[in-house]
């Protein structure tokens, strides 16, 4: 089956002049977080520019990409497997090109040019702008290697204008980012290494690409950033950015057409007065708020370097939910930190029960080269007992999650409709402005991209169920 990803890649249509002369079809497989899946649609967007088309299916493409990710050691892995299958076409098909991108290639840089002869170009996620002329250099016969780090906000995030194919994965719905880079360096994190010091994108050019998306019918834009809403944050000698994040979020609120705002991910230590403000009294920002806590340990907290203790956290989730009461709070946990005791894991689980997130992803510590951790030796825990925990810790969120669910049943929500329900069912799905899926049956048709009014009458652990508002029950 095709991932969201792979399909919006077959949505475009194939350019009739193509500028290298050789007929190109490329494809990008994309591992990882959102910002490397909306920098797989940048980089769609600048071969789209370079006059190649894309191709769903990397086995018909003549021009392939496995773009990376280096957050934890499985998402590693799997970089090598595919590469080496990849690299054995080439024997066959000596005129295939293929590059590594994301955050691995960062990492890695030479030493993959190195161990892999046959691998034509690497590049690190800030030289997405080049990579058109590595796939020209690579048909010429040319290795190349971009790894710079560029941190000049006019050049970095100066891409060609989107085309419509590539626009959006989901109708109505985009990416869009707004800094990059991440100056926090947590002990156990890779990220301020792969991509490199934070960087925030002109407001002007943020918003110019809103108006953009707002005119092609874009409703719904989520914000993006490793930190996001350090966004314009004041620095010395820094001036990129000019406007604090709060005031992003008006600024794109008075987009017309923009309906929906959302953003990720946020750091907590970054939470000001003027985004809890912003809750309160900018309808178009959803009620949802993805806060990663890590860890509800204010041993682990200190450990980590993550700058704020569990009073903190527990402080902005209540000023939060007196600004937007109802407001869903997501988060993300790392279980089995080197030095994480029971006690400690018991109080993850306190702060999960106190918090009743709706929704979390949970990961086990993965010690990740060049990180603090890694070069304090802390090691890794003895990973059965890793596991149990991230069992635990999953059992503890679908309990909740259901609750969370149970709770929006009987009532009426307002779903952004992306399309097909995965179950094949003949139902819709979509999401609330709580970003939960809810899955839906309607009597009458339903555009795409569309906002419609839906019953909640049922629930799992992964969705809300309905039926479109007005359809008899
Ligand atoms: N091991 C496990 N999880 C990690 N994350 C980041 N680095 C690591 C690591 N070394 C998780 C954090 C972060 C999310 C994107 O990935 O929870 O918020
Ligand atoms: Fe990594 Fe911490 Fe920066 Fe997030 S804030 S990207 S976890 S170093």
């Amino acid at each position: 089956m095709s991932s969201p990803r792979e399909r919006i890649f077959a949505q475009v249509t194939p350019p009739e002049s193509l500028e290298s002369g050789a007929p190109g079809r490329f494809h990008i497989r994309t591992f990882g977080c959102q910002m490397n899946q909306h920098d797989a649609q940048k980089m769609a967007n600048l071969l789209h520019h370079a006059g190649l088309a894309a191709s769903e299916r990397a086995e018909s493409a003549d021009v392939v990409v496995i773009h990376t990710c280096s957050i934890r050691e499985k998402a590693e892995h799997r970089l090598y497997t595919e590469l080496g299958i990849l690299l054995a076409r080439k024997r066959a098909e000596p005129g295939l090109v293929v590059g590594v991108g994301g955050c691995v290639a960062q990492q890695e840089g030479e030493t993959l040019l190195r161990r892999f002869p046959k691998l034509d170009f690497v590049f690190g996620p800030q030289n997405l702008v080049h990579l058109p002329a590595m796939v020209r250099a690579a048909r010429e016969r040319e290795r190349m290697l971009r790894v710079d780090y560029d941190d000049d906000a006019g050049t970095r995030f100066d891409l060609p204008e989107r085309h419509p194919g590539y626009a959006s994965p989901t109708p109505g719905r985009a990416f869009v980012t707004v800094m990059e880079g991440c100056d926090l360096f947590c002990s156990y994190c890779v990220v301020p290494r792969t991509r490199g010091r934070e960087v925030s994108r002109p407001s002007a050019q943020i918003l110019a690409e809103v108006r953009a998306l707002a005119d092609a019918g874009t409703s719904e834009v989520t914000l993006l950033g490793q930190t996001v809403n350090a966004y314009g944050r004041p620095r010395p000698g820094r001036v990129d950015g000019e406007i604090a994040f709060a005031e992003l979020i008006r600024r794109v609120a008075e987009v017309p057409g923009i309906r929906r705002i959302r953003f990720t991910s946020p750091h907590p230590c970054f939470v000001t007065d003027e985004l809890i403000e912003a809750f309160a009294d900018v309808p178009a920002l959803c009620p949802h708020l993805h806060l990663p806590v890590q860890s509800g340990s204010n041993r682990v907290l200190a450990e980590m370097s993550r700058r704020y203790d569990r009073e903190t956290y527990l402080d902005i989730i209540a000023r939060v939910r007196r600004a937007r009461p109802g407001i869903a709070i997501s988060t993300d946990l790392i279980v089995g930190y080197p030095t994480e005791t029971a006690a400690d894991f018991e109080d993850t689980l306190r702060l999960m029960d106190e918090i009743r997130f709706t929704d979390s992803y949970s990961f086990k510590y993965s010690e990740r080269p060049g990180t603090p951790a890694q070069r304090h030796g802390l090691g890794e825990l003895d990973d059965s007992e890793a596991q149990a925990r991230l069992e635990r810790v999953q059992d503890v969120q679908r309990e909740l999650t259901l609750d969370a669910h149970r709770a929006r049943v009987g009532q009426r929500v307002e779903v952004l409709v992306e399309g097909a329900s995965r179950h094949g069912d003949g139902q819709l799905t979509g999401r609330c402005p709580q970003h939960r899926v809810v899955n839906f049956t309607a009597r009458e048709p339903v555009a795409l991209g569309s906002h419609i009014q839906v019953d909640i009458t049922g629930c799992t652990p992964h969705s809300l169920l309905g039926a479109a508002a007005g359809d008899p029950g």
